[in-house]
């Protein structure tokens, strides 16, 4: 079985070396040494030339969980099906990073951290917690882990996707006639949407609106989700009270962009769930082994969905 693998820069060596162990009999080049000819190819942002010169013939495996680029790429040969990370050990990071940022938000630790630069000494009433909704955009396998991470707390949860979820304890809206509803009940919003042609730029002034005064957007899948300057203006007027940051639609995050000295955002650069490689490389070969005998695998993207 022969694979290319091409994957981040920096994590090439313990790529190799971890999908060696997980497959021992498969023969790996490393990228950009390419066979013309591969069973299966294993790539993160691959360069344009990747496809012109190697048409992998079994399988397309996308080394993280948004798939945008790879989709948008002209040279993705057709019929060749395309496979994403499922969790793979993102899911409990993701768990933690929105769970901090929702207590956050809800004990008002960064208007603490304003008194404390200011010397005064002045108690906050409690926040009821039937009025905190936290509420999750994107209810695949990242938001359904969010909802469990956060379900201890006991904010009322409730989530958006495309189709109708039935999930204990949680709120399902769908579609976009159930946005501005889902959005109205949002006292903190968690974006873990994928970036498609629906959802770029779905974060408009019209759907910050429709938050509650005083929510807070917490932004983990992609930066094109939201409109930059309608975010900022949200958060100038204070009808937003904060914003946790940890994508863009530059990275890194340009040095003179807004983002980085606003009082009202938190920002870190894109490592709220990095790509475990050792449980990412054992996700992958498992999944090699079934489409090798035949068997279906999960986290086959639909191309004309986008995710
Ligand atoms: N910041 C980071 O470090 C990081 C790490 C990993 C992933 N991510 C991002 O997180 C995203 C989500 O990952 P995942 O594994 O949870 O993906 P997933 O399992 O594919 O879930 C995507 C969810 O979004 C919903 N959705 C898609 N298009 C929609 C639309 N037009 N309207 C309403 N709902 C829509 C889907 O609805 P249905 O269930 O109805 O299909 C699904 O619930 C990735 O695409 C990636 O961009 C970020």
């Amino acid at each position: 079985m022969q694979i290319l693998l091409q994957p981040p820069r920096d994590e090439g060596d313990a790529w190799r070396a971890a999908l060696a162990r997980a497959l021992p009999e498969a023969t790996i080049a490393m990228w950009p040494d390419a066979p013309s000819k591969t069973d299966y190819a294993l790539v993160w942002k691959p360069p344009a030339e990747l496809f012109a010169r190697v048409r992998p013939a079994k399988a397309i495996f996308n080394l993280g969980a948004g798939v945008e680029v790879l989709l948008a790429m002209p040279a993705l040969p057709a019929g060749v099906p395309v496979v994403r990370l499922e969790d793979a050990g993102m899911a409990t990071q993701m768990g933690e990073y929105v769970t901090l940022a929702v207590l956050r938000a809800y004990r008002e630790l960064d208007a603490y951290a304003a008194q404390q630069r200011e010397g005064l000494w002045q108690p906050r009433s409690r926040i009821a917690k039937s009025a905190f909704g936290v509420g999750i955009l994107g209810f695949g396998v990242l938001g359904r882990a969010v909802a469990g991470a956060v379900a201890p707390f006991g904010f009322p949860l409730r989530s958006w996707s495309r189709t109708r979820k039935r999930s204990p304890g949680v709120e399902s809206f769908a579609g976009p006639a159930e946005l501005r509803p889902f959005l109205a009940g949002s006292r903190v919003l968690v974006c873990l949407l994928p970036s498609t042609p629906q959802t770029r730029a779905l974060l408009d002034r019209t759907a910050l609106d429709a938050l509650p005064r005083g929510a807070h957007v917490v932004n983990v899948a992609r930066g094109d989700i939201v409109v930059d300057e309608d975010l900022l203006a949200a958060l100038d007027r204070s009808h937003l009270a904060g914003a946790t940051l940890d994508v863009f639609r530059a990275e890194p995050l340009p040095s003179g962009h807004p983002f980085w000295h606003h009082p009202r955002i938190t920002l870190t650069p894109h490592v709220s769930a990095m790509t475990l490689v050792e449980d990412a490389a054992l996700q992958v070969a498992g999944k090699i082994r079934r489409l090798e005998r035949g068997e279906p695998v999960t986290g086959i993207v639909d191309r004309a969905r986008g995710y």
